[in-house]
C-alpha cells in the first residue's frame, strides 16, 4: 500500500508513495528518549497501552512529545500549514463572525484554543481592531514552546495589540465570550478498533524487542465497545475487517467546555465528516494520517515526538457530546460556505491588484481555503452556542447541520 506523499501544504485525505526525509542523529535521539518513555508505560501497564494514550505520549508527553517540544511543527519549514497560515484572510472571516456574536452579547472576550504559531491571533486582533472591537484575547496553550512561538509572532505581526493578549494553562470558569478552535479536535488522542468476526477489537501498542508495534487486542479500554456499537446502531453494522478511530475524549472536553462558558459561543474548525461519512465503507481503514515536513503516511509509530499523528474529526460526535454539556448547535457547513458567507469574496475585492505580489497572494489563499479539492470541502465549522440564541452570518449560505 502506498504510504507516503510529498508537497502536501494543508492537510491531504489520503497517504500517497515518496521516501520520508531522514532526521537528524539529535531529532532521532530525541525520539529515542520518548520511544523508551513509551516502552516503560507499556511495560507498567502489563505489557500494552490504549492507542490514545500512545497518542497523548507521541503528542504531549512533558519535554517530549510532538507538540510541546521544539520542533518546528507549523509552516513552511515545519510538517503541515493550517488555514491561518495560508492566508489572513482566513482571520478576517472568522473576525466578522466573532463580531457579530460579541456584539450579540454585548461584550465578551475570545479565548484561542491551542493557537499554534499564533497567525491567527494576531490577525484576528487586528481584523476586530478594525472593527473598533478590541476584546481581550485569552490563549489556552498546551506547549510552553508554542507560547513563546505565540508571543513572538504577535510582537511582530500585531505589537500594538499584544498587550490584550493572556496565556491560560487551564480552561476559565464563568467565561463570557467566544471560545475558537481552528484543528485542535484533530489533535486529540483517539482510540482505534476494528471488527473481526462480528466483534470489536481494540488497536493497543506493545514492545516489540527495542521498538513498538501495533496490535489487535481484545478491548480493554472502558467505554469502547459502547461507543463503537452506538456507532453502529447509528450507520448499521460494520464489516468484518474495518477498522477505524474514535474519540472517547470528545465528551469529557466538551463537558469542560461547556461547564467554562457562562454564555457566547464555541466555533470549531476541522477536518471531518458526519458520522455516516466517517464510517462509509470507503474509510474502511480509517482516517488516521501521520504528518512530517509535509509528507503524509500512515505508520503512527515512527519517529514517536518528531511527526504530527492525527485523526479526522465526528461532527456527528461533536454536535452529540456538545448538547449533551448543555451547548446549543447554531450551524454546521463547510469551511467554504462558512468563509464566503463571512465576506472572503468582498476582503479579496478590497485588495489593491496593482500591488501584484500581495494580490496574488490572497487569490492564491482564497483558493487554497474554498476550492473543493482543497480545504473547502473537507473542512468543516461547527458553532455552539450557551445563552446566545441567533442566527450565524457564516451559516447562512449554507447549513447543513440536518446532515449530523
Ligand atoms: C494542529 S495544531 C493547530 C494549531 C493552530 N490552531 C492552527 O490552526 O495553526 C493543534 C493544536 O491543538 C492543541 N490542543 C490539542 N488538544 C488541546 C486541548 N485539549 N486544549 C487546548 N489545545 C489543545 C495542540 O497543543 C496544538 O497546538
Amino acid at each position: 500500500m502506498p504510504d507516503t506523499f510529498p508537497n502536501c501544504a494543508t492537510r491531504p485525505e489520503r497517504p500517497r508513495v515518496d521516501a520520508l526525509p531522514e532526521p537528524g542523529a539529535d531529532a532521532l535521539a530525541h525520539s529515542a528518549r520518548l520511544q523508551a518513555l513509551i516502552a516503560e508505560e507499556i511495560a507498567a501497564a502489563g505489557g500494552q497501552l490504549p492507542f490514545d494514550r500512545f497518542m497523548e505520549l507521541a503528542l504531549y508527553a512533558p519535554g517530549l512529545g510532538y507538540y510541546v517540544a521544539g520542533a518546528r511543527k507549523l509552516g513552511a519549514a515545519g510538517d503541515f500549514v493550517t488555514a491561518p497560515e495560508i492566508s489572513p484572510l482566513f482571520a478576517q472571516c472568522l473576525a466578522v463572525q466573532c463580531a457579530e456574536l460579541l456584539e450579540a452579547l454585548g461584550g465578551g472576550d475570545v479565548l484561542e484554543l491551542g493557537a499554534g504559531s499564533g497567525v491567527l491571533a494576531a490577525d484576528l486582533l487586528q481584523a476586530l481592531a478594525s472593527q473598533g472591537i478590541a476584546p481581550r484575547y485569552h490563549i489556552l496553550e498546551l506547549s510552553p514552546d508554542l507560547r513563546e512561538r505565540q508571543r513572538a509572532t504577535l510582537a511582530g505581526r500585531a505589537p500594538d495589540l499584544a498587550a490584550r493578549v493572556h496565556w491560560l494553562d487551564r480552561l476559565p470558569e464563568g467565561f463570557r465570550g467566544v471560545m475558537i478552535g481552528n484543528e485542535v479536535l484533530d489533535a486529540m488522542p483517539v482510540h482505534r478498533f476494528a471488527i473481526a468476526g462480528g466483534k470489536v477489537l481494540e488497536g493497543g501498542v506493545i514492545g516489540a524487542g527495542d521498538g513498538l508495534a501495533e496490535a489487535w487486542l481484545e478491548p480493554f479500554s472502558a467505554g469502547l465497545v459502547d461507543a463503537v456499537q452506538s456507532v453502529e446502531r447509528a450507520v448499521g453494522p460494520l464489516p468484518d475487517g474495518f477498522r477505524s478511530e474514535i474519540n472517547l475524549r470528545l465528551g469529557p472536553w466538551l463537558q469542560a467546555v461547556g461547564a467554562a462558558l457562562a454564555a457566547g459561543a464555541v466555533l470549531l474548525v476541522d477536518y471531518g465528516y458526519t458520522r455516516a461519512d466517517y464510517y462509509r465503507a470507503e474509510r474502511s481503514t480509517g482516517t488516521l494520517l501521520c504528518h512530517y515536513r509535509h509528507r503524509v503516511h500512515v505508520d503512527p509509530l515512527r519517529w514517536p515526538g518528531l511527526q504530527d499523528v492525527t485523526a479526522s474529526v465526528d461532527f456527528s460526535a461533536v454536535a452529540l457530546a456538545a448538547q449533551a454539556a448543555g451547548l446549543a448547535l447554531a450551524g454546521y457547513t463547510t469551511q467554504a460556505s462558512f468563509l464566503l458567507a463571512t465576506g472572503l469574496d468582498r476582503f479579496l475585492g478590497a485588495s489593491d491588484p496593482e500591488d501584484v505580489v500581495r494580490h496574488l497572494a490572497l487569490v492564491q489563499g482564497a483558493k487554497t481555503l474554498t476550492l473543493p479539492g482543497e480545504m473547502g470541502e473537507r473542512f468543516k465549522v461547527i458553532g455552539l452556542t450557551k445563552g446566545l440564541d441567533r442566527p450565524w452570518s457564516g451559516f447562512a449560505f449554507r447549513d447543513l447541520s440536518d446532515r449530523l
